[in-house]
C-alpha cells in the first residue's frame, strides 16, 4: 500500500513537504502546480517550484517529489516537462483537476475534463518528450459539470501513456462539498491497467478505513487531512501495515511541537513575516479540531514579525522543558 501527500498550492511548499516527510511515512509527494502557458520556463522557475531538484528531487529524508505542471497546450507542456526532466525531476504529474476560476478561464485544470481527446494529446506529447524512465501521471476530478466522461477521460489518460491517475472523487462543480464519491474508484479501476490513486476527504483513520473498504485501492493521496493531522500517515501505517499500533503522542501535541520548527524553516527560507503568515495559516486550519490550537491562534493572530517569533520561541522552550516527560 502506498500513501501520498497531495499537492496543495500555498500549503505544501518545500518547507511543508520537508516537515511532513520527516516521519518517513509518506511514499511520495508532489509540488504545488507550476502553471505553463506558451513559453518555456527558465531554470529558476523550476527550482523555485521544486527546490528539491537540487537534492535529487527528494526531500531531506529521501521522499521522492514529483513535479506537477498545469496547462492546456500540449506542446509547451511537453517542452517544460522535458526541461523538468533535464533538471532531475523524478516524475511529472499533470493537473487536470484545478477548479479555480482564473485557472479554468485560461484553459487549465478541470476545464480540460470536458475534452478527453485533449487529455490524450497532452499526456501523449508529454510522455514522448521525457525519458522513458520518468513516469508521467495525471490528477483529475470525476468531471467538470458531471461524471459522464469519467471513464472516457481515465481511459484516454491511460492509452496516452499515463503511469497512474489520481482521482479527486468530485466533479469541478462539486468543489470541496462532502462527500467525496469514493465509489467511483473501483468503477474506474476495473477498466484500467494503471493504478488509480484514491483522493478526497481522508481526514482520519476511520475515513481511510472506509475509503479503503469502498475502493479496494492500494494507493491513497491525502491533502487537507495531512495538515490538520500530520500524524495521520503514521496512524494509517501502524494500523494497516504494522498491525501493531505503537504508543504515540496525541496528534495535536505532535503538531504543536512542529509549529516552531515550521516557523523557523519559513523564516530561514524567506523571512519572519512570511513565516508568521504561514504559521497563522496552519493554526487556522488546526483550530476547528484542536481547542488549544484555537486558543494559540486567537492569542497570536494579531502579532507580527519579531513578536510572533518570540511566541514561537516560547512554544519551543515549552517543548524542550517537557521533552523528558512522557507524552500525555
Ligand atoms: C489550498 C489547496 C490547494 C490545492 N492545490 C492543488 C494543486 O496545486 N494541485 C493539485 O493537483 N491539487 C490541488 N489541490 C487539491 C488537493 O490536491 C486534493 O485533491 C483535494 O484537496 C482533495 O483531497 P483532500 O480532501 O485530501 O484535501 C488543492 C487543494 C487545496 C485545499
Amino acid at each position: 500500500m502506498k500513501l501520498y501527500l497531495a499537492p496543495m498550492e500555498g500549503v505544501t511548499d518545500f518547507i511543508m513537504r520537508d516537515l511532513l516527510t520527516q516521519s518517513g511515512d509518506i511514499d511520495k509527494c508532489f509540488t504545488e502546480f507550476l502553471r505553463v502557458t506558451n513559453r518555456l520556463h527558465p531554470h529558476s522557475v523550476f527550482y523555485k517550484n521544486c527546490p528539491e531538484l537540487k537534492m535529487g528531487s527528494r526531500t531531506r529524508t529521501g521522499t521522492p517529489v514529483i513535479l506537477q505542471l498545469l496547462g492546456g497546450q500540449a506542446e509547451p507542456l511537453a517542452e517544460n516537462a522535458a526541461r523538468a526532466a533535464e533538471l532531475g525531476a523524478l516524475g511529472i504529474d499533470l493537473n487536470f483537476g484545478c477548479p479555480a476560476k482564473t485557472v479554468n478561464r485560461h484553459d487549465g485544470g478541470a476545464v480540460l475534463l470536458q475534452y478527453p481527446q485533449r487529455l490524450y494529446d497532452i499526456v501523449k506529447n508529454v510522455r514522448k518528450a521525457v525519458p522513458a524512465m520518468i513516469p508521467v501521471s495525471a490528477k483529475i476530478r470525476l468531471g467538470f459539470q458531471d461524471t459522464t466522461l469519467a471513464i472516457e477521460n481515465t481511459q484516454a489518460l491511460s492509452e496516452a501513456g499515463a503511469s497512474a491517475v489520481t482521482v479527486h472523487c468530485r466533479t469541478k462543480i462539486q468543489g470541496y462539498r462532502p462527500p467525496a464519491h469514493w465509489e467511483w474508484i473501483p468503477k474506474l479501476s476495473e477498466t484500467l491497467s494503471i493504478p488509480v490513486i484514491a483522493n478526497g476527504d481522508i481526514a482520519s483513520l476511520n475515513d481511510f478505513n472506509k475509503c479503503r473498504e469502498m475502493t479496494h485501492s492500494q494507493h491513497f493521496m491525502i491533502g487537507r487531512g495531512a495538515i490538520s493531522n500530520p500524524l495521520l500517515f503514521r496512524q494509517i501505517r501502524n494500523s494497516i501495515i504494522n498491525q501493531t499500533p505503537s504508543p504515540e503522542p496525541s496528534a495535536w501535541l505532535h503538531t504543536k511541537a512542529m509549529l516552531p520548527a515550521f516557523f523557523n524553516a519559513c523564516a530561514l527560507s524567506i523571512n519572519i513575516h512570511f513565516a508568521a503568515a504561514r504559521t497563522k495559516q496552519w493554526l487556522r486550519v488546526l483550530a476547528p479540531t484542536n481547542p488549544e490550537a484555537k486558543e494559540i491562534f486567537d492569542r497570536l493572530k494579531s502579532l507580527k514579525g519579531r513578536e510572533f517569533q518570540a511566541s514561537m520561541e516560547g512554544l519551543s522552550q515549552e517543548f524542550s522543558a517537557r521533552s523528558s516527560q512522557p507524552y500525555e
